[in-house]
């Protein structure tokens, strides 16, 4: 653990301590294709290897379906104390769980075959720590997964959206900044993983598709965007209120179905 926490691992602590067992992102239904999500897109990647590493993993979702795909081989990592009791009370004993900060993994040189990351990479400090770490604890060779968060999409109820969560931040005069610039441009970021002794990675984007039901709207965007939980308690309301007005047209028989970008990053640990 560093000496002191940033002030945005602060509040990203402060608000698993919260929401660990809201659970209301919906990527575990969330699609690509029918029946295939975002994790699904890291199982592919690592269904042969045999002991593989979830760097951020929450309350356990991605590491549901590793154990499920082979029994006892998946670690999980994550700083959060609160999302981490919440992924043991999900999975079976043998699914090991390690509380630390991904910038300094207590796990020893090539300890793990394979590494995933499933929308926890874009919001840590010091990126070139982590994947150096990340690069440290695998084996040469090994395949590196990530999915992060992609460019917002161009769908109409996106930028609406969007659009008045810009004003509200602003309203309140709140300007978030999560992690790396290096994914802020795309271009950036094979330079940011080859320093750290990756090949350069093959990068995707996909649309994901979560069909979130319009009484849990509120609940979902301040699961599935870290911004909404930095506005006051009266500028969340306000923000709730203007983006239902604003979704309204776009809900149907209940539900939004809430189209985002998430951009998988795919490599192998080159031989030192
Ligand atoms: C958006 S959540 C994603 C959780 C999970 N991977 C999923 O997709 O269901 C991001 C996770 O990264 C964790 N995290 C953020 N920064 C971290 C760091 N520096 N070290 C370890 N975990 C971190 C948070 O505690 C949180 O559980």
């Amino acid at each position: 653990m560093p000496s002191s926490p940033s002030s945005v691992e602060t509040f990203l602590l402060a608000f698993h301590a919260q929401h660990a067992r809201d659970g209301c992102a919906l990527f575990d239904v969330g699609e690509i294709t029918p029946g295939f999500g975002s994790y699904d897109l890291l199982v592919r990647a690592v269904e042969s290897a045999s002991r593989v590493l979830d760097v951020g993993c929450g309350d356990g979702a991605l590491l549901a379906k590793l154990d499920e795909l082979r029994p006892g081989s998946a670690i999980g990592l994550d700083f959060s104390p609160d999302v981490l009791a919440a992924a043991r009370a999900r999975l079976p004993d043998r699914v090991r769980l390690i509380q630390a900060w991904a910038q300094e993994m207590p796990l020893e040189d090539g300890a793990v075959e394979a590494v995933v990351s499933h929308m926890a990479l874009m919001l840590m400090d010091d990126l070139h720590r982590v994947l150096r770490e990340v690069r440290r604890v695998m084996h040469p060779g090994g395949v590196f997964c990530a999915v992060v968060s992609g460019p917002p999409h161009p769908s109409e109820e996106s930028r609406r959206f969007f659009s008045v969560l810009r004003d509200c931040l602003r309203e309140e005069d709140v300007t978030p900044r999560f992690g790396a610039d290096c994914f802020r441009s795309v271009e950036d970021i094979p330079a940011a993983w080859c320093a750290a002794g990756f090949d350069a990675p093959a990068i995707e984007d996909h649309e994901l598709t979560r069909r979130v039901p319009a009484d849990r709207l509120r609940a979902f965007f301040k699961q599935s965007y870290y911004p909404v939980a930095l506005l006051s308690p009266a500028g969340q309301a306000a923000l709730a209120a203007r983006a239902e007005e604003v979704l309204r047209p776009h809900v149907h028989d209940g539900c939004l179905s809430w189209r985002s970008t998430v951009r998988c990053i795919h490599t192998r640990a080159r031989p030192a």
